[in-house]
């Protein structure tokens, strides 16, 4: 059934005080890379809020208010330097913490500093990714998702922003059909097999469809988690049909989809090989950490030349961005397949609805006993 206009608002919208921004604030979400802080601040939108990150001469980091509370310049053109990041404007000082400590062009006497305080956001690092915390105290713990804490394999790290509303980007991990048909090769043009199981866990949603082709079926297992989040996984031989998967055998990712603001959507990978007798067990992408969230051009695609379908690396965007900057939802008509999509909107209602009774929404940890590591475990196999 298709949603009201006002169900959809309430679904995409994510600035301050909207009941998905509400929601969203009360969760930790990726912002940015650790080797991308170069001694310069960064440019970073986060929930409709215009943020400027940065570490000061000491190490500590900063996610502060990007609006120089002076006149407005954009503290993302500051210089770090005395403790602090400075506008280059008129030479205003702003700490980690948000507090003003010097305003070069005014009496000091006046103390006209101590009255004006930037907004200033929790920041923490795990896995060479950097967290934010947008919401009330207390906050609840990071959580420690076994790649970004496993000690025994490699990683790497991807950043880049679509140009659409974050709730398409994030059915997409739930509407697992999809994959059989915006991901397919020439070896496997048309899969058949409906089957598809999606049911509730602790943290979100558990995910399994099968694919029957080329005489052999498959089965794969993915984890949506609260609250944009999932975790896949390719654990199948060379020889799978597949060739998304066939390219990358034996390793897990972690992709966010998180919303910088209403029409823009920052897309975080955190890839994971264990390695297993000196060699990892899959490849891996090149980590491009260092280059922090890349820009893409809407509408702009790659295609595959030998197939004439769209690029593996651009399906997923393609489809995404082309359902309009926020999909009208009014008019879509959802089917059986589609039942992962609406566990996905009453998983969001229901958080809302807890947030408003006092509680926490779906998934939040605060027990470090449960958060000293939290396995969740995808992948793909071959059915006999
Ligand atoms: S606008 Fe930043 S110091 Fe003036
Ligand atoms: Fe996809």
């Amino acid at each position: 059934m298709a949603l009201t206009a006002q169900e959809n608002d309430d679904l995409t919208r994510v600035g301050p005080g909207t009941p998905c921004g509400i929601m969203m604030r009360r969760y930790w979400h990726p912002v940015g890379f650790t080797a991308e802080l170069k001694g310069k601040p960064v440019r970073r939108k986060l929930l409709g809020e215009d943020l400027v990150l940065f570490r000061d001469e000491k190490g500590q980091l900063g996610l502060i208010g990007a609006r120089c509370p002076h006149r407005g310049t954009s503290l993302h053109l500051g210089y770090i330097e005395d403790g602090g990041l400075r506008c280059c404007y008129h030479g205003w000082l702003f700490d980690v913490s948000g507090r003003c400590l010097e305003q070069p062009t005014e009496p000091a006497e006046a103390n006209f500093k101590d009255k004006v305080r930037q907004p200033s956001y929790k920041v923490e690092e795990l896995a060479g990714v950097i967290f934010a915390y947008l919401g009330p105290e207390p906050a609840p713990l990071l959580p420690r998702y076994d790649v970004l804490v496993r000690e025994d394999g490699v990683r790497s790290l991807q950043g880049r922003i679509a140009s659409c509303n974050y709730l398409q980007m994030v059915e997409n991990t739930v509407d697992q059909h999809h994959f059989k048909w915006l991901h397919r090769t020439p070896n496997t043009k048309k899969w058949t097999d409906p089957v598809l199981t999606s049911e509730y866990f602790d943290y979100g949603i558990r995910d399994t469809f099968a694919r029957s082709g080329g005489g052999e079926r498959y089965q794969t297992l993915s984890y949506f988690i609260m609250p944009t989040m999932n975790k896949t996984g390719y654990h199948v031989p060379e020889s799978h049909p597949c060739g998304m998967a066939a390219n990358h055998p034996g390793y897990e990712a972690l992709r966010w989809r998180v919303p910088a603001d209403d029409t823009h959507t920052m897309h975080f990978t955190v890839y994971f090989a264990p390695v297993v007798d000196g060699k990892p067990t899959g490849t891996i992408p090149p980590d491009s950490g260092a280059k922090g969230v890349v820009e893409t051009t809407p509408g702009q695609y790659r295609y595959d030349e030998a197939t004439g379908y769209l690029a593996r690396g651009d399906q997923d965007r393609a489809a995404q961005e082309s359902q309009g900057e926020i999909c009208d939802r009014t008019i879509e008509h959802l089917g059986v397949s589609d039942k992962g999509v609406i566990m996905l909107r009453k998983l969001y209602k229901d958080s809302m609805d807890a947030i408003a009774a006092g509680k926490d929404p779906i998934g939040t940890i605060r027990d470090p006993a449960k958060n000293r590591i939290v396995e969740i475990a995808p992948g793909e196999f071959k059915l006999s």
